[in-house]
């Protein structure tokens, strides 16, 4: 679906903005979130991820078009915590520079002796300041701000040593759960691995997600045994601890469950993804934008439309891709990290990648823009025309099955079908740059360096190795030269040919003898 890093895009168009702590979006509808200058946030990020079977750490795998990880600490910014703090382990490098930019500290746990260990590893890193611990696992994207902001004033107003986000799912297989006392509170959290059949049976489950008080929280800590399958420290057992020193444990039910699911396995990570992409697809037609199957539309998280835009089926917008007001983005095209202005049309399957197409300009069906493809006011590229690292200027056209490389075509010039700019000598790229209203004819090869003046005409099939003047005519291709009759001459002697041949045929049936060649005929001169 998002291919290889179609994921880690480079950042030509990109919002300023998009990365980088100070810029970072957060949501506007948090501006009411009082600053938790008491409370740090530990987010778990430093586990391998065994059961995806992947060569990559599991919280850098990519939801929506960014890493797992990177939603968890996006959701958690506008809660203005003290410090954020990323315990890293795993690939500790690569997810330390997936955090780090969004303000992220990060603490170093090796081994990774679990969730527990975790936590306990984290404690050296916290500042005394800090009362309150947001504990986030790093695999479940789907968070929202606003549950957590909730989560914590459970905690707070409930008197709580801890307060365990829970979550009631139709199918809870996999996760902890939670074991409620009478008085509805919590006493234990119990691991799918150790739970009994009518354990099993309770689709209220735990999240990862809580909120400590941390002088209750540190000495159930040090209390933990690994004593599980795993022969971990689980972050989970502290909950029985905790009730063992007669403290209070509350949880608060997610009002949508998709927003604790963790990411363990293949099929988790698609079922979240998929999830992330309707509710994107959700916020696009919620502000005007008309998506039709819905279903079938690829959106990452940063990109942006204008409101009467339309957006056929089995569309992919990538990266920070900013689309602006009533575009038609026709069927099957492929966007990613490109920027395009108001009223343009892209027709079906068009790829454009880190390009731009300005106001009223029109691309497709089938055409490739490649990064630094630049399509200015008007311009327009037809099917199977690929364009890299070339402007269009005002109202240019190539309609039809064409290369522009490193060329620039200036205003109101014409491509005729077939033109390929020749860029490449084996060695440099070479630049092409055609003036303003030129016509250049079907089937020419334009060999760079090379440049054809404003108002000049190229003849169709030319093959241009020196530079065009304005206003001249540049024809460069063998002279047609017309032999009258010759075809049907050669019809003439095609048809005596197979007469002479059916002839001997019948000869050599009546009397088998071997068949001498025939002479030919001299030919004729051309
Ligand atoms: C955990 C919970 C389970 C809960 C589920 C929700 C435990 C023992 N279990 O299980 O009750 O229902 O999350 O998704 O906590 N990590 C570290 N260091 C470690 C181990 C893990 O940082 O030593 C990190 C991982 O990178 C991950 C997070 O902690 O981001 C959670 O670990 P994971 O292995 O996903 O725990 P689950 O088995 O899902
Ligand atoms: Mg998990």
């Amino acid at each position: 679906m998002c291919g290889t890093n179609s994921m880690g895009h480079s950042a030509a168009w990109k919002s300023p903005g998009v990365s980088g702590l100070p810029n970072v979006r957060v949501r506007s509808d948090n501006s009411h979130l009082m600053a938790a200058k008491d409370t740090v946030v530990i987010v778990l990020a430093a586990g391998k991820g065994t059961r995806l079977k992947s060569d990559l750490a599991k919280v850098l795998h990519p939801v929506g078009g960014r890493p797992l990880v990177a939603h968890v600490i996006r959701a958690c910014l506008p809660l203005k915590a003290a410090q954020i703090l990323a315990v890293v382990g795993f690939q500790a490098d690569a997810v330390e520079a997936a955090v780090t930019p969004l303000g992220a500290e990060t603490v170093v746990q090796n081994p990774q002796r679990g969730t527990g260990h975790a936590v306990q590893i984290a404690r050296k890193a916290i500042r005394r300041s800090a009362k309150y611990a947001v504990v986030v696992p790093g695999d479940a994207p789907l968070l929202r701000t606003e549950t957590l902001a909730a989560l914590i004033n459970t905690h707070r107003s409930g008197d709580a040593a801890a307060t365990i986000l829970s979550a009631n799912l139709p199918d809870p297989t996999g996760y902890g759960r939670i074991i409620r006392k009478n008085d509805n509170s919590v006493a234990a959290i119990v691991e799918e691995g150790a739970a009994s059949d009518e354990q099993r049976a309770i689709p209220e489950v735990n999240s990862s997600i809580y909120c400590f008080t941390l002088e209750k929280l540190w000495p159930c800590l040090a209390a933990l045994k690994p004593e599980n399958v795993h022969k971990e420290l689980y972050l989970t057992d502290a909950i029985a601890l905790l009730n063992e020193r007669h403290e209070r444990v509350l949880a608060v039910i997610a009002p949508d469950p998709n927003e604790i699911l963790g990411c363990n396995t293949r099929e988790s990570l698609a079922d979240v993804d998929r999830i992330f992409r309707r509710r994107k697809a959700s916020e696009l037609m919620d502000s005007g934008v008309m998506i039709y199957f819905p279903e079938t539309v690829i959106a990452d998280a940063d990109v942006t439309v204008g409101r009467e835009t339309v957006i056929e089926p089995g569309v992919q917008l990538l990266g920070a891709t900013k689309i602006g007001e009533r575009c038609l983005i026709r069927t099957g095209s492929i966007i990613e990290n490109s920027r395009i202005d108001d009223g343009v049309i892209l027709d079906a399957y068009s790829v454009l990648v880190e390009s731009r197409m300005a106001k009223g300009s029109r691309a497709g069906p089938f055409a490739r823009l490649r990064p630094g493809a630049d399509l200015r006011e008007g311009a327009r590229v037809g099917n199977f025309v690929e364009v890299k690292k070339s402007i269009l200027h005002e109202g240019a056209k190539a309609p039809h099955l064409t290369y522009l490389g490193d060329a620039t075509i200036g205003a109101g010039s014409n491509i005729g079908a077939g033109t390929i700019t020749c860029n490449y000598d084996g060695v440099h790229k070479n630049p092409t740059t055609i003036g303003k209203n030129v016509f250049i004819g079907s089937d020419s090869a334009l060999v760079a360096p090379v440049r054809i003046g404003d108002g000049a005409y190229v003849a169709a099939g030319s093959t241009i190795t020196e530079n065009v003047p304005a206003d001249a005519l540049g024809i460069a291709r063998g002279r047609q030269v017309i032999k009258p009759g010759w075809a049907a001459a050669r019809r003439r002697e095609i048809a005596k040919a197979a007469k002479g041949h059916g002839k001997s045929a019948k000869r050599r049936k009546a009397k088998p003898r071997r068949a001498r060649p025939r002479k030919k005929s001299s030919r004729r001169r051309r």
